[in-house]
Protein backbone atom coordinates (compact mmCIF):
# COMPACT_ATOMS: atom_id res chain seq x y z
CA UNK A 1 0.00 0.00 0.00
CA UNK A 2 1.41 3.60 -0.97
CA UNK A 3 0.88 5.84 2.09
CA UNK A 4 -0.56 8.90 1.43
CA UNK A 5 1.93 11.23 3.63
CA UNK A 6 -0.73 14.82 4.55
CA UNK A 7 -0.53 16.64 7.45
CA UNK A 8 -3.17 17.79 8.65
CA UNK A 9 -5.08 14.61 7.41
CA UNK A 10 -8.26 16.19 6.24
CA UNK A 11 -9.13 17.35 2.77
CA UNK A 12 -11.90 18.95 1.56
CA UNK A 13 -14.42 16.44 -0.03
CA UNK A 14 -14.67 16.58 -3.86
CA UNK A 15 -17.04 19.09 -5.42
CA UNK A 16 -17.10 21.37 -2.50
CA UNK A 17 -15.10 24.09 -2.66
CA UNK A 18 -14.36 22.97 -6.62
CA UNK A 19 -11.83 25.57 -8.16
CA UNK A 20 -8.17 26.10 -7.31
CA UNK A 21 -8.42 29.91 -7.10
CA UNK A 22 -11.20 29.46 -4.06
CA UNK A 23 -8.30 26.89 -2.55
CA UNK A 24 -6.11 29.82 -2.46
CA UNK A 25 -8.44 32.30 -0.63
CA UNK A 26 -8.80 30.24 1.53
CA UNK A 27 -5.32 29.25 2.21
CA UNK A 28 -4.72 33.11 2.44
CA UNK A 29 -7.45 32.96 4.87
CA UNK A 30 -5.51 30.74 6.87
CA UNK A 31 -7.20 26.80 5.99
CA UNK A 32 -4.94 24.15 6.76
CA UNK A 33 -5.84 20.89 5.24
CA UNK A 34 -3.34 17.99 4.08
CA UNK A 35 -4.44 18.38 0.79
CA UNK A 36 -7.28 20.08 -1.78
CA UNK A 37 -9.55 18.06 -4.08
CA UNK A 38 -10.84 19.97 -6.94
CA UNK A 39 -14.13 19.07 -9.06
CA UNK A 40 -13.98 15.66 -10.63
CA UNK A 41 -12.52 16.42 -13.95
CA UNK A 42 -14.17 14.19 -16.61
CA UNK A 43 -13.30 13.39 -20.08
CA UNK A 44 -14.83 16.17 -21.75
CA UNK A 45 -16.80 19.75 -21.13
CA UNK A 46 -20.02 18.84 -19.57
CA UNK A 47 -23.06 20.70 -18.26
CA UNK A 48 -24.65 18.49 -15.93
CA UNK A 49 -28.15 18.71 -14.69
CA UNK A 50 -30.29 22.02 -15.24
CA UNK A 51 -30.38 24.48 -11.45
CA UNK A 52 -31.71 23.99 -9.14
CA UNK A 53 -29.43 20.74 -8.29
CA UNK A 54 -29.42 21.88 -4.43
CA UNK A 55 -31.81 21.77 -2.01
CA UNK A 56 -31.52 21.67 1.51
CA UNK A 57 -34.78 20.68 3.54
CA UNK A 58 -32.64 21.51 7.04
CA UNK A 59 -31.60 18.32 7.90
CA UNK A 60 -30.22 16.68 4.62
CA UNK A 61 -28.24 18.20 1.47
CA UNK A 62 -29.50 17.02 -1.47
CA UNK A 63 -27.75 17.67 -5.37
CA UNK A 64 -28.78 16.14 -8.54
CA UNK A 65 -25.39 17.59 -10.44
CA UNK A 66 -25.16 14.78 -12.39
CA UNK A 67 -20.92 15.69 -12.92
CA UNK A 68 -20.75 18.71 -15.33
CA UNK A 69 -17.26 19.38 -15.90
CA UNK A 70 -14.77 21.87 -17.55
CA UNK A 71 -12.47 20.51 -20.52
CA UNK A 72 -9.93 18.75 -19.39
CA UNK A 73 -7.55 21.47 -21.32
CA UNK A 74 -9.07 24.05 -19.52
CA UNK A 75 -8.50 22.15 -16.47
CA UNK A 76 -4.77 21.87 -17.42
CA UNK A 77 -4.46 25.45 -17.70
CA UNK A 78 -5.63 26.24 -13.73
CA UNK A 79 -3.74 23.87 -12.36
CA UNK A 80 -0.10 25.19 -14.14
CA UNK A 81 -1.33 28.47 -12.87
CA UNK A 82 -2.35 27.28 -9.48
CA UNK A 83 0.12 28.67 -6.59
CA UNK A 84 -1.26 27.55 -4.10
CA UNK A 85 0.88 25.79 -1.43
CA UNK A 86 -1.32 22.76 -0.43
CA UNK A 87 -1.00 19.76 -2.55
CA UNK A 88 -3.41 18.52 -4.75
CA UNK A 89 -5.30 15.44 -5.32
CA UNK A 90 -7.18 14.96 -8.56
CA UNK A 91 -10.24 13.64 -8.58
CA UNK A 92 -11.15 11.75 -12.15
CA UNK A 93 -14.31 9.88 -13.61
CA UNK A 94 -15.45 8.68 -17.21
CA UNK A 95 -17.61 7.04 -19.39
CA UNK A 96 -15.02 4.22 -20.23
CA UNK A 97 -11.57 2.47 -18.45
CA UNK A 98 -9.77 4.38 -21.14
CA UNK A 99 -10.92 8.10 -20.27
CA UNK A 100 -9.53 7.25 -16.34
CA UNK A 101 -6.60 5.85 -17.08
CA UNK A 102 -6.00 8.99 -20.25
CA UNK A 103 -6.63 11.41 -17.06
CA UNK A 104 -5.02 9.13 -14.60
CA UNK A 105 -1.39 9.80 -17.01
CA UNK A 106 -2.19 13.43 -17.85
CA UNK A 107 -2.58 15.11 -14.90
CA UNK A 108 -0.21 12.99 -12.32
CA UNK A 109 2.53 15.50 -12.37
CA UNK A 110 0.11 17.84 -10.85
CA UNK A 111 -1.06 15.88 -8.18
CA UNK A 112 -0.05 13.88 -4.87
CA UNK A 113 -2.84 11.45 -5.55
CA UNK A 114 -5.69 10.13 -7.76
CA UNK A 115 -9.40 10.03 -6.62
CA UNK A 116 -11.01 7.43 -8.96
CA UNK A 117 -14.80 8.21 -8.65
CA UNK A 118 -17.11 5.62 -9.56
CA UNK A 119 -19.78 5.91 -7.72
CA UNK A 120 -21.51 8.89 -8.04
CA UNK A 121 -24.76 8.76 -8.07
CA UNK A 122 -26.22 11.67 -10.01
CA UNK A 123 -26.50 11.61 -13.71
CA UNK A 124 -29.29 13.26 -16.38
CA UNK A 125 -32.63 11.68 -16.58
CA UNK A 126 -31.87 9.20 -19.39
CA UNK A 127 -27.95 8.41 -18.35
CA UNK A 128 -26.71 5.24 -17.10
CA UNK A 129 -24.96 5.62 -13.52
CA UNK A 130 -21.06 4.72 -13.81
CA UNK A 131 -21.70 1.08 -12.32
CA UNK A 132 -24.21 0.60 -15.27
CA UNK A 133 -22.03 1.54 -17.51
CA UNK A 134 -18.53 0.16 -16.31
CA UNK A 135 -16.66 -2.68 -14.27
CA UNK A 136 -14.97 -1.08 -11.39
CA UNK A 137 -12.00 -4.04 -11.75
CA UNK A 138 -11.08 -2.72 -15.44
CA UNK A 139 -10.90 0.71 -14.65
CA UNK A 140 -8.79 0.45 -11.76
CA UNK A 141 -6.54 -2.16 -13.49
CA UNK A 142 -6.06 0.73 -15.95
CA UNK A 143 -5.50 3.21 -13.48
CA UNK A 144 -2.83 1.49 -11.64
CA UNK A 145 -0.82 1.34 -14.80
CA UNK A 146 -0.60 4.65 -15.59
CA UNK A 147 0.62 6.06 -11.42
CA UNK A 148 3.17 5.24 -9.18
CA UNK A 149 1.06 7.61 -6.89
CA UNK A 150 -1.42 6.26 -4.47
CA UNK A 151 -4.89 5.82 -6.29
CA UNK A 152 -8.31 6.18 -4.37
CA UNK A 153 -11.42 4.42 -5.15
CA UNK A 154 -14.52 6.62 -3.70
CA UNK A 155 -17.26 4.60 -3.45
CA UNK A 156 -21.11 5.11 -2.43
CA UNK A 157 -22.76 3.91 1.27
CA UNK A 158 -25.75 2.89 -1.46
CA UNK A 159 -23.36 0.74 -3.35
CA UNK A 160 -22.69 -2.82 -2.97
CA UNK A 161 -19.16 -1.60 -1.45
CA UNK A 162 -17.59 -4.78 0.35
CA UNK A 163 -18.11 -6.88 -3.37
CA UNK A 164 -17.18 -3.71 -5.18
CA UNK A 165 -13.76 -3.26 -2.28
CA UNK A 166 -13.57 -6.79 -2.53
CA UNK A 167 -12.60 -6.84 -7.15
CA UNK A 168 -10.03 -4.02 -6.86
CA UNK A 169 -8.15 -4.49 -4.07
CA UNK A 170 -5.17 -5.45 -5.48
CA UNK A 171 -5.47 -2.20 -7.21
CA UNK A 172 -5.97 0.35 -4.79
CA UNK A 173 -4.55 2.08 -2.05
CA UNK A 174 -7.40 3.39 -0.36
CA UNK A 175 -10.93 3.21 -0.30
CA UNK A 176 -13.01 6.79 0.42
CA UNK A 177 -16.32 5.85 2.45
CA UNK A 178 -18.13 7.31 0.67
CA UNK A 179 -20.10 9.60 -2.13
CA UNK A 180 -23.71 10.58 -1.46
CA UNK A 181 -25.99 8.26 -0.51
CA UNK A 182 -28.18 7.48 -3.26
CA UNK A 183 -30.93 8.80 -3.96
CA UNK A 184 -33.64 10.74 -2.36
CA UNK A 185 -36.64 12.23 -4.08
CA UNK A 186 -38.57 15.56 -2.32
CA UNK A 187 -41.25 17.05 -3.71
CA UNK A 188 -42.82 20.38 -3.38
CA UNK A 189 -46.21 20.28 -2.04
CA UNK A 190 -47.63 23.24 -3.52
CA UNK A 191 -46.38 22.95 -6.97
CA UNK A 192 -46.39 18.89 -7.12
CA UNK A 193 -42.91 19.71 -9.12
CA UNK A 194 -39.82 17.66 -7.62
CA UNK A 195 -37.25 20.20 -5.70
CA UNK A 196 -34.29 18.94 -7.78
CA UNK A 197 -34.66 19.54 -11.87
CA UNK A 198 -32.97 16.33 -11.94
CA UNK A 199 -35.65 14.93 -10.16
CA UNK A 200 -33.42 12.41 -7.89
CA UNK A 201 -30.48 13.55 -5.71
CA UNK A 202 -27.41 12.08 -3.45
CA UNK A 203 -27.77 12.69 0.49
CA UNK A 204 -25.11 14.35 2.52
CA UNK A 205 -23.98 15.79 5.52
CA UNK A 206 -24.64 15.20 8.75
CA UNK A 207 -27.68 12.98 8.60
CA UNK A 208 -25.79 10.20 6.26
CA UNK A 209 -23.34 9.77 8.75
CA UNK A 210 -24.28 6.65 10.52
CA UNK A 211 -24.37 5.41 7.32
CA UNK A 212 -20.96 5.98 6.27
CA UNK A 213 -19.41 5.45 9.55
CA UNK A 214 -21.10 1.81 9.38
CA UNK A 215 -19.44 1.93 5.94
CA UNK A 216 -16.28 2.79 7.16
CA UNK A 217 -16.22 -0.23 10.05
CA UNK A 218 -17.87 -2.80 7.09
CA UNK A 219 -14.54 -2.21 5.13
CA UNK A 220 -11.83 -2.12 8.33
CA UNK A 221 -13.53 -5.27 8.94
CA UNK A 222 -12.94 -6.68 5.84
CA UNK A 223 -9.26 -5.66 4.56
CA UNK A 224 -7.69 -4.35 8.15
CA UNK A 225 -4.85 -2.24 6.79
CA UNK A 226 -4.07 -4.09 3.35
CA UNK A 227 -5.80 -0.43 2.16
CA UNK A 228 -6.20 2.71 4.13
CA UNK A 229 -9.85 4.29 4.72
CA UNK A 230 -10.85 7.21 4.32
CA UNK A 231 -13.86 8.73 5.71
CA UNK A 232 -16.28 11.06 4.10
CA UNK A 233 -19.92 11.39 5.07
CA UNK A 234 -21.38 14.34 7.78
CA UNK A 235 -18.46 15.68 9.06
CA UNK A 236 -19.29 18.60 11.15
CA UNK A 237 -17.07 18.30 14.30
CA UNK A 238 -13.98 17.11 15.73
CA UNK A 239 -15.35 14.42 17.63
CA UNK A 240 -16.93 13.08 14.68
CA UNK A 241 -13.03 12.51 13.05
CA UNK A 242 -12.37 10.86 16.15
CA UNK A 243 -15.15 8.62 15.87
CA UNK A 244 -14.64 7.62 12.12
CA UNK A 245 -10.98 6.79 13.52
CA UNK A 246 -12.44 4.30 15.92
CA UNK A 247 -14.38 2.92 13.26
CA UNK A 248 -11.35 2.67 10.90
CA UNK A 249 -10.30 5.58 8.71
CA UNK A 250 -6.90 6.99 8.87
CA UNK A 251 -7.80 10.33 6.69
CA UNK A 252 -10.76 12.42 6.36
CA UNK A 253 -13.05 14.69 3.84
CA UNK A 254 -15.18 17.79 5.23
CA UNK A 255 -18.16 18.24 2.49
CA UNK A 256 -21.70 19.50 3.15
CA UNK A 257 -20.20 21.46 6.46
CA UNK A 258 -18.51 24.01 4.08
CA UNK A 259 -21.41 24.76 2.68
CA UNK A 260 -21.04 28.64 4.25
CA UNK A 261 -19.17 31.71 3.41
CA UNK A 262 -15.58 31.67 2.70
CA UNK A 263 -14.58 33.13 5.93
CA UNK A 264 -16.21 30.58 8.01
CA UNK A 265 -14.67 28.02 6.01
CA UNK A 266 -10.99 28.95 6.32
CA UNK A 267 -11.64 29.40 10.32
CA UNK A 268 -13.60 26.21 10.67
CA UNK A 269 -10.32 24.36 8.20
CA UNK A 270 -7.90 26.66 10.64
CA UNK A 271 -8.98 25.10 13.69
CA UNK A 272 -10.79 21.80 13.37
CA UNK A 273 -7.56 19.52 13.24
CA UNK A 274 -6.25 21.58 16.17
CA UNK A 275 -9.53 20.53 18.31
CA UNK A 276 -8.77 17.08 17.38
CA UNK A 277 -5.67 17.31 18.79
CA UNK A 278 -6.66 18.51 21.93
CA UNK A 279 -9.51 16.13 22.53
CA UNK A 280 -6.60 13.19 21.82
CA UNK A 281 -4.34 14.35 24.38
CA UNK A 282 -7.18 14.93 26.87
CA UNK A 283 -7.60 10.98 26.58
CA UNK A 284 -4.08 10.31 26.89
CA UNK A 285 -3.52 9.30 22.63
CA UNK A 286 -0.76 10.41 21.31
CA UNK A 287 -1.41 10.30 17.73
CA UNK A 288 -4.87 9.35 16.11
CA UNK A 289 -3.20 6.15 14.34
CA UNK A 290 -3.08 4.74 17.49
CA UNK A 291 -6.94 4.55 17.66
CA UNK A 292 -7.86 3.74 14.05
CA UNK A 293 -9.70 0.57 14.32
CA UNK A 294 -8.41 -0.73 16.97
CA UNK A 295 -10.29 1.53 19.95
CA UNK A 296 -14.08 0.13 19.02
CA UNK A 297 -16.21 -1.61 21.06
CA UNK A 298 -19.31 -2.85 19.60
C1 LIG B 1 -22.84 19.75 -4.34
C2 LIG B 1 -22.02 18.50 -4.27
C3 LIG B 1 -21.18 18.15 -5.33
C4 LIG B 1 -20.41 16.99 -5.28
N1 LIG B 1 -19.57 16.69 -6.33
C5 LIG B 1 -18.79 15.58 -6.26
C6 LIG B 1 -17.88 15.26 -7.31
O1 LIG B 1 -17.74 15.99 -8.30
N2 LIG B 1 -17.13 14.13 -7.18
C7 LIG B 1 -17.21 13.30 -6.09
O2 LIG B 1 -16.50 12.30 -6.02
N3 LIG B 1 -18.06 13.59 -5.07
C8 LIG B 1 -18.84 14.70 -5.13
N4 LIG B 1 -19.69 14.99 -4.09
C9 LIG B 1 -19.75 14.10 -2.91
C10 LIG B 1 -18.88 14.64 -1.76
O3 LIG B 1 -17.52 14.67 -2.14
C11 LIG B 1 -19.03 13.78 -0.48
O4 LIG B 1 -18.66 12.46 -0.81
C12 LIG B 1 -20.45 13.77 0.07
O5 LIG B 1 -21.03 15.05 -0.02
C13 LIG B 1 -20.49 13.29 1.53
O6 LIG B 1 -19.73 14.12 2.38
P1 LIG B 1 -20.41 15.30 3.28
O7 LIG B 1 -21.56 14.70 4.02
O8 LIG B 1 -19.31 15.81 4.16
O9 LIG B 1 -20.88 16.33 2.30
C14 LIG B 1 -20.49 16.15 -4.13
C15 LIG B 1 -21.34 16.49 -3.06
C16 LIG B 1 -22.09 17.65 -3.11
C17 LIG B 1 -22.98 18.00 -1.95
Amino acid sequence: MRKLEIYPPIMNACGILSYLSVFEHLEELGADVGAWIPKSIGPREKQGNENPVIHFNGSVLMNSMALPSMSPDDFEKELREYRGETPLIISHYGETPDDYARSVARFDKYCIAHEINISCPNFVPGEKSILEKLEPAEVLREVRKETDKPVIAKLSPSDNYIGIAQQIVDYVDYINCGNTLARGLEIEPYSGRAYLAGTFGGLSGEAIRPITTRMVYDMYKSFGNRIGIIATGGISKPDHIISYARAGASLFQIGTALHKNSTFTAFFLRNIWKDVEEILKAINVKSIDEIVGVNFVG
